[in-house]
């Protein structure tokens, strides 16, 4: 089976299309290198002594591309849509661009699609769209909440056009995956998170304090009402998370229709937990100091992962330990990422 895989030179895409190949599929890229490089795809192409079907260096804003690539793949049988930009802190400063890229770039997409016909989509949305939960663990009936940011709010408009669409012709199949908090690698370290600058997220800043690229953690709050002060995320694997795309492009196939899917393991850690499981299996020492709450961050958010194992048949593997261990196999065998960029 033939599948498109927008976004597939990024973080999670590498891992993903690592697994689809793994698996036997198909497997066409389309991305325009804005928050990656080719590196990533020719090491997952000589992990798995698997070849790409093709690569197509195009940007989803531009609809005769976007054409081309599905009048080039007349078997394709679905897409898996990880293209977007989403760093929150630039959204707040470049709406335009965000809603521009995000929105524009699926629209395009799915026009695409229904032209060619092809109407199974796999997309990747965010636990963001909950907003400020009420409680946890999170399921995926909660009210979609108040995003206190645009990249987050363009997640929850996609949401809504991609309901619409299914809404409007039933001949859609969409999973909605709302991924948690994806971090680690691939077990090899041949492929990882590759964060262009200074990270935004904590997983990769503390393994760039780890590898002496930065200085020191700034851990934001202390006064949280969580068992130690800090925030509480659900951190998934980025290999489970990968997986969970198979699983999804399964029930697509078996179950026809339109879900939301939470993607996360049902268990948070703090940030401070998270500093202390990384140094015992890294043996390096994070250097950190309490800063003040960043703006718009919750206390405390994990995932209800039940929906996806019931419906799925997918549930994560790799626990903590793991995604320290993998995280750090692959900073410290490249610690200046792919480095070609
Ligand atoms: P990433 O930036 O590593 O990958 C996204 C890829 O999309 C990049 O290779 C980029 O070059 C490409 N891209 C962006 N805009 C494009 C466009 N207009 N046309 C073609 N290609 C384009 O990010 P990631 O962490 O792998 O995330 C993948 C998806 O998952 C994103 O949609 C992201 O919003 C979503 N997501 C990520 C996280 C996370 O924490 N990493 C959490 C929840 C959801
Ligand atoms: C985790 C915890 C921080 C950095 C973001 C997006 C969300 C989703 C995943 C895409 C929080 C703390 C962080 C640091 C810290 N992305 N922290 N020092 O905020 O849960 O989610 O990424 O959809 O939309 O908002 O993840 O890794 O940034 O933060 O103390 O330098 O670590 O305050 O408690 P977050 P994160």
């Amino acid at each position: 089976m033939h599948i498109i895989v927008t976004g597939g030179a990024g973080y999670i895409g590498t891992h993903t299309c690592l697994e689809l190949l793994t698996s036997g599929y198909d497997v066409t890229v389309v991305d325009n290198l804005s928050n990656s490089c080719r590196e990533g795809l020719r090491r997952v192409e000589k992990l798995t002594g698997k070849s790409l079907c093709s690569f197509y260096h195009i940007d989803l804003i531009d609809p005769l591309a976007t054409d081309k690539v599905f009048q080039h793949c007349p078997d394709a049988a679905a897409v898996i849509h990880f293209a977007g930009l989403k760093a929150v802190g630039e959204s707040v400063a470049q709406p335009l661009r965000y809603y521009q890229n995000n929105l524009t770039g699926t629209i395009n997409l799915c026009q695409s699609m229904q032209r060619y016909g092809v109407k199974n989509l796999v997309f990747s949305s965010s636990c963001t769209v909950y907003g400020t939960p009420a409680s946890v663990p999170i399921t995926e009936d909660f009210p979609l909440g108040v995003c206190t940011n645009p990249y987050g709010r363009s997640k929850a408009m996609i949401e809504d056009i991609l309901r619409d669409l299914h809404q409007s012709d039933p001949e859609w199949n969409i999973a909605l995956l709302r991924y948690f908090n994806p971090v680690g690698a691939h077990e090899s370290g041949v492929i990882g998170e590759d964060p262009n600058g200074v990270p935004n997220n904590l997983m990769p800043y503390i393994s760039q304090v780890a590898v002496g690229k930065l200085q020191q953690l700034s851990v934001f709050g202390n006064d949280y009402p969580t068992p130690d002060g800090t925030g509480v995320r659900d951190y998934i694997h980025v290999v489970d998370l990968a997986k969970g795309h198979l699983c999804a492009l399964e029930k697509l196939q078996q179950q026809p229709g339109a879900f939301a899917c939470n993607l996360g393991t049902g268990q948070g850690y703090s940030v401070l937990e998270m500093i202390a499981a990384f140094e015992r299996v890294s043996g390096q020492k994070i250097n950190y100091t309490i800063a003040p709450r960043r703006q718009g961050d919750i206390a405390c958010a994990y995932a209800d992962p039940s929906f996806a194992a019931r419906e799925l048949g997918w549930k994560a593997e790799r626990g903590l330990d793991v995604m320290c261990r993998d995280t750090w196999n692959w900073q410290s065998k490249n610690p200046q990422g792919y480095a070609s960029r």
